[in-house]
């Protein structure tokens, strides 16, 4: 299956991407994630990337575009692969319909977790995540058993800078402007299926599984 996650900031796509990933045995692919580590490694990438992300903007089309191209060319995303993230803009969308023609291989499914706007001010307030495994905690709604440590590796849970309510404001507007588009596109292309995601994260995680098995094959 080739499948993109969409839907706003602090929708919970990185908590289902990682269930959904493993339920299917695909990887997931999370831009975010890599210009993270990127930003953390110093690279010259990360340090491009810094700029855009602290301001909550998005990283340029091309410098984005340009890291999914291979990203998607590694071995283990020949038979299939969660996209996180990406695309962000009717202009990505293009692009990866571009890469994937290029390799033969169109795109399933397009999973939209539609939660409203007080909910992800709330689930982002509240975001911990884990310096060493990278697990997403939340100081309300999952909250590790002591204060400021991952349970799953004794690694220390930090905020993330772009998580500041200023920054998360302007985050939410880019989404309005930028990404929301991409859903009236998709389901247009008659690609989009949505779910609610409001409710505990195993029922929200049911659902998803529910509504991406008939294109496990396809
Ligand atoms: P990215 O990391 O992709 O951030 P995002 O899309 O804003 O999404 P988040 O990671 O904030 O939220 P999420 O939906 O994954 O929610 P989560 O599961 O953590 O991008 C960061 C930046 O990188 C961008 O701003 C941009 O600069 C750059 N970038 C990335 N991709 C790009 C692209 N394609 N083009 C250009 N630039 C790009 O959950 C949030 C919280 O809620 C957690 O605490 C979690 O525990 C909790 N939670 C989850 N589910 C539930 C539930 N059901 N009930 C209660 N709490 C829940």
């Amino acid at each position: 299956m080739r499948l993109v996650l969409v839907g706003p900031p602090g929708a919970g796509k990185g908590t289902q991407a990682e269930f959904i990933a493993e339920n299917f045995g695909i990887p997931k692919i999370s831009t975010g994630d890599i210009f993270r580590a990127n930003v953390s490694g110093g690279t010259d990438l990360g340090k491009l990337a810094k700029k855009y992300m602290d301001a909550g903007d998005l990283v340029p089309d091309e410098v984005t575009n340009a890291m999914v191209r291979d990203r998607l060319a590694q071995p283990d995303a020949k038979d299939g692969f969660l996209l996180d993230g990406f695309p962000r803009n009717v202009a990505q969308a293009g692009e990866l319909d571009r890469m994937l023609d290029e390799l033969g291989a169109p795109l399933s499914v397009v999973l939209d977790l539609d939660v409203d706007f007080d909910e992800v001010v709330k689930r982002l307030s509240g975001r911990r995540t884990c310096k060493s495994c990278g697990h997403v905690w939340h100081l309300e709604y999952d909250p590790p058993k002591v204060a400021g440590i991952c349970d799953r590796d004794g690694g220390e849970l930090y905020q993330r800078d772009d998580d500041q309510p200023e920054t998360v404001r302007h985050r939410l507007e880019v989404y309005h402007l930028q990404t929301e588009p991409l859903i009236g596109f998709y389901r247009e292309a008659g690609r989009l299926v949505a779910i609610d995601a409001l409710g505990p994260v195993e029922d929200v995680t049911e659902r998803a599984i529910g509504a991406l098995t008939p294109f496990a094959n396809s």
